[in-house]
């Protein structure tokens, strides 16, 4: 007898949750997505991504029309129509710094009330080590006698905002956490499409700590890398150097690589800064040394400051100048503006009297949400140039590609003053200068 496929259901429909729960549906599997924000929901169910992000509009409105994606109605209803669960809710940050397990915990009991038959529960949400065993520990003190059995596994994603339907399809790992055949068997049979495509090696089964430790471990050293080169643009600023040609030089050795050693205004999203955060109080509670993680933190935290020093500078007086700040988002790709360095510049900016005009392709609305169009003092502009027009400096904070297309002769002319602090190293400093602009990189000559 062949067996139906397992009907997966995804907890949580943010930037993990929706991505995986149209992955899986592109992969063949039927798929219920749940989300405990009503409004949120029925958006999706309506086709409407509640977030930008390449190419998943139209996978939504795709796997929606073919029924293989469904919305329902609550959360309980997605757990008792599917044998999968993954939990992809939210841990955000508390005031310590340690992750905020409360939606965890939430989901935890009510798939122990919604037990009605074998469930697998793969947690995806990034969790400090040992929330697996938490979770288990929950649904047993909740389930209220049901001897239904589950397993809880762990699937941490790699996934990035921006290229998440990419880096779904074509992951370059796949970390399952399992203490169960059953979980096992279950988790391979799920991932084969993946699985097929990858190396042997690229798939790692471990016990639930070590795969949710893997998971801190990779954003803490993809961070520490960033602070890095950082660190390392400073060293070249100090000393006429060029940490574009630095990073290239080191990341030809197979054993540093070449990614993420661009040097620039440093990492934000809700990823890397909240996943470090946590990864130290975590360390800091089990008494641990965790010097080198603070290190990686405070250096990016002082980015900032060496940013708007360097506009500061530029202008020499910040007082009643308009900065023209180009990208707001956190990265390119995405309309996400959580811990965007840029914010963090422009905040400070207007602590001391300049005024910002700022403009990005996706990020917006956003943007005016969490820092509101003020008189002359911040202002929204639907274009590069109009918000250049009449600024005393242009301070490029998000590398989208399409900055790259932008006339610099027409952008330079538009400025009272044409001043360019290029805060991610994107435009190429002799054309900058050939159109007339006074050019100030992170760690160029
Ligand atoms: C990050 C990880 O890269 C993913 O593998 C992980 O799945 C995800 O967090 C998560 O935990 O959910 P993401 O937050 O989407 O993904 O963004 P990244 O591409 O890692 O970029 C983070 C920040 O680092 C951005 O602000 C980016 O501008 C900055 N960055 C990146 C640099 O400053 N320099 C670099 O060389 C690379």
């Amino acid at each position: 007898m062949i067996s139906a496929p397992p009907k997966v259901a995804i907890i949580g429909l943010g930037h993990v949750g929706l991505p995986t729960a149209l992955g899986f549906a592109e992969l063949g599997f039927q798929v219920v997505g749940a989300d405990d924000d009503p409004a949120k929901a029925r958006q999706i169910a309506q086709g409407r991504m509640p977030f930008f992000e390449p190419g998943l509009d139209e996978r939504l409105r795709r796997h929606l029309a073919q029924q293989r994606f469904t919305v329902a109605d609550t959360v309980q209803e997605a757990m008792r129509s599917a044998e999968i669960l993954f939990v992809c809710v939210g841990t955000p940050q508390r005031e310590d710094g340690s992750a905020d397990m409360a939606q965890i915990e939430a989901v935890a009991r009510s798939i122990a009330r919604s037990l009605n038959g074998y469930k697998l529960v793969v947690e995806k949400s990034t969790s400090p080590v040992r929330t697996a065993e938490q979770i288990k520990r929950t649904i047993r003190r909740y389930a209220n006698g049901s001897d239904h059995p589950f397993d809880v596994a762990v699937n941490p994603e790699f996934l990035r905002e921006g290229t998440a339907w990419t880096d779904f399809l074509h992951p370059d790992r796949i970390v399952l956490g399992v203490e169960s055949e059953r979980a096992r068997a279950l988790l391979l049979e799920l991932f084969r499409p993946l699985i097929e495509r990858l190396p042997a090696d690229r798939v790692i089964v471990t016990d639930l700590n070590t795969a949710e430790l893997i998971k801190h471990a990779s954003n803490a050293f993809l961070a520490a890398k960033i602070s890095f080169i950082n660190l390392m643009a400073d060293f070249c600023e100090a000393s006429g150097a060029d940490v574009a040609l630095v990073a290239r030089g080191m990341g030809l050795d197979p054993r540093i690589g070449p990614a993420f050693l661009r040097a620039g205004a440093g990492f934000g999203g809700y990823c890397l800064p909240k996943d470090l955060r946590a990864l130290i109080r975590m360390g800091e509670e089990r008494g641990l040394d965790v010097a080198l993680l603070r290190a990686v933190e405070e250096i990016n935290r002082r980015r900032v400051d060496r940013l708007v020093a360097k506009v500061e500078q530029a202008v020499w007086v910040l007082r009643g100048k308009t900065v023209a700040i180009l990208g707001v988002a956190f990265k390119p790709g995405t309309d996400d503006i959580r811990e965007a360095p840029a914010l963090k510049v422009m905040e400070r900016l207007l602590a001391a009297g300049a005024r910002v005009q700022a403009y990005d392709p996706q990020a917006l609305s956003n943007a005016r949400a969490l820092l509101p169009p003020d008189g002359d003092r911040v202002q929204y502009s639907d274009s590069a140039y109009e918000a250049a027009r009449g600024a005393h400096v242009l301070v490029l904070l998000t590398e989208w590609p399409e900055f790259l297309d932008l006339d610099l002769d027409r952008l330079a002319a538009a400025m009272e003053v044409p001043i360019l602090v290029d805060g991610r190293n994107l435009f190429d400093p002799a054309a900058a200068r050939a159109a007339g602009f006074d050019y100030v990189g992170m760690g160029r000559p």
